[in-house]
């Protein structure tokens, strides 16, 4: 492999939509901040300087990050935040993974605006396992807010109710609505478009990098085959419809028309959401521009689409499609990328995961449900306080007195059984507590919604690692009958997994890889509400298998 350098400036930047220009945080003044473009085997060396008053740090999500674990990016978990005038050199290699991934801030609600597409091609020479297309294209789906990210979090973290919710979908940060007052006729100017030529197969780049949004995602009158998820390629499937959490990434070869019969189809988003409180409940839609050659110009005139274009999406809790697009899912798992599950487990968790509500703090009044409560959300009844230094220095140098304990529990502190009426006492504990595990021990999570509050589907992201999704279904999980259902032979593999609405997902991998691995709800409400754990992984024997020493610039609290 080759090494790319990248500098990142963190920066405010003017950026106009939807008739109104905001300054807001960027990398390199951009929205959404520029691609990192690499290829397996490749070393990545990206130097942030932080031009803000902000603290800003970021993660490459999906980056195994083996060797390199200063480099993960959470803060308070790998490193404290690069501080004003401060800069920091994230250096990794990437080993044994290509495909689609992003990066984005991993501080507060930052990720708003700071993110963009992580491209990791595979080794030269290496073939795609699909036929290779004509063209690749991304497209990371976002949110537009006319207020600042400091305002939107501000709301969110102390009404102690749900978010307030952003202003627009955005495709490649231009915003979904099509037509509106502020755009009048002019509304396709600030409009995505995505050109293509008839009669070509091109491979489409799907991110979800919005914050607290599940999305649905279709394109009028095509249909799509996917052919990887996080990173890592799948048995492919046709479909017209697919969903993207937030954290994941998925990789869709799309087949042009070769004789279209209008110029412009409509793409679009809408939000899969079962919970209750406060969401964008919009269609988003971006254009797919055919670029005709002039012998089909001269027969097709352009035709102006309108709403009645839209592709057909489900309606917003339609979990029913959810279920059966969730289990189309199947890894490869032949020769050349075998599945490599754990057939057996040294470790079983069942974490409970969800929503729950805490008492007000005194001179505040809070919007939680039940009168002035707080929204909480928990994994095993804790909600997980950051501490104030970063976790991976005081492991690494054993100082972890104060800063985190380790009795993460393997089980829920309140025993599970809630089906009916939900309970009053949601128990919830703050607290930062860690689960220790030797290395290369293989591990199973069962990870069931609580539905306290809202059955409500939980995009559960694992840093530093894959795992494989051998089992999920819909009510509680059956410890007796479920296993028995697992696949073991070609489970998707990937880095975020929803919990589904109302049930609950299992996965197995194999603790490969020493550090300490946040692990959390991807939507950021949630995840500030303190749905967040952390794993370590202590070392293996051999001196690959060992967590290295801090690099010398990382940053301090
Ligand atoms: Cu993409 Cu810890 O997140």
């Amino acid at each position: 492999g080759i090494t790319r350098h990248y500098t990142f400036d963190v920066r405010l930047q003017n950026v106009t939509h939807l008739c109104k220009t905001k300054t807001m945080l960027t990398v390199n003044g951009k929205f959404p901040g520029p691609p990192i473009v690499a290829r397996e085997g490749d070393q990545v060396v990206v130097k942030v300087v932080n031009h803000v008053q902000n603290n800003v740090s970021i993660h490459w999500h999906g980056i195994r990050q083996m060797g390199s674990q200063w480099a993960d990016g959470p803060a308070y978990v790998t490193q404290c935040p690069i501080q004003s005038n401060h800069s920091y050199v994230y250096n990794f290699t990437i080993k044994g993974q290509r495909g689609t991934l992003f990066w984005h801030a991993h501080i507060s609600w930052l990720r708003a605006t700071l993110y963009g597409p992580m491209i990791i091609l595979p080794k030269k020479h290496e073939p795609y396992p699909f036929p290779k297309p004509h063209e690749e294209k991304t497209i990371i789906f976002g949110e537009w807010w006319y207020n600042d990210t400091e305002a939107v979090i501000r709301q969110a973290l102390q009404s102690g109710g749900g978010p307030n919710v952003s202003d627009a979908y955005t495709f490649n940060g231009f915003p979904g609505p099509l037509y509106n007052s502020c755009t009048g006729a002019k509304g396709l100017e600030d409009t995505y478009k995505l050109k293509v030529k008839p009669g070509k197969t091109y491979l489409l780049r799907l991110i979800n990098a919005a914050l607290n949004d599940d999305l649905f995602f279709s394109i009028a009158n095509h249909t799509m085959t996917l052919v990887e998820a996080d990173a890592v390629y799948l048995k492919p499937f046709e479909t017209d419809i697919l969903l993207i959490a937030p954290g994941q990434t998925t990789n869709v070869l799309l087949k042009t028309k070769p004789i279209p019969s209008h110029t412009s189809y409509l793409m679009a988003v809408s939000p899969y959401f079962t919970g209750s409180g406060t969401f964008d409940n919009t269609t988003a839609a971006a254009i797919l521009e055919y670029e005709m050659p002039p012998k089909l110009s001269s027969i097709h005139k352009i035709i102006n689409v309108t709403s009645k274009d839209l592709p057909r999406l489900p309606s917003v809790n339609d979990t029913s499609f959810v279920a059966n697009f969730r289990n189309k899912f199947r890894s490869l798992n032949n020769a050349k990328y075998p599945v490599d599950v754990p057939q057996k487990v040294d470790k079983n968790f069942f974490f409970t995961v969800g929503l729950g509500t805490s008492p007000c703090p005194k001179n505040q009044t809070c919007q939680g449900p039940n009168n002035n409560t707080k929204f909480a959300a928990t994994v095993n009844n804790i909600s997980m306080a950051l501490p104030s230094t970063a976790m991976l220095q005081s492991h690494f140098f054993g100082q972890n007195d104060g800063v985190y304990k380790t009795n993460f529990p393997q089980f829920p502190l309140k025993e599970f059984n809630y089906t009916g009426t939900p309970p009053n006492n949601t128990n919830v504990m703050n607290a930062t507590e860690t689960v220790v595990i030797p290395y290369n021990t293989s591990v199973e999570v069962v990870m069931q919604d609580t539905s306290i509050v809202s059955a409500e589907s939980h995009p559960l992201h694992l840093h530093g690692y894959n795992f494989y999704v051998v089992g999920e279904g819909y009510g509680n999980f059956n410890p007796n009958k479920d296993p028995a259902k697992y696949n073991l032979v070609d489970p998707v593999e990937r880095n975020t997994v929803a919990v589904p609405s109302g049930g609950w997902v299992a996965i197995r991998f194999r603790a490969d890889n020493p550090g300490v691995w946040f692990m959390h709800c991807h939507f950021e409400v949630h995840i500030s509400w303190g749905l967040r754990m952390a794993w370590i992984v202590l070392d293996g024997k051999l001196p690959n298998q060992k967590l290295p020493p801090p690099p010398a610039d990382l940053p301090k609290c």
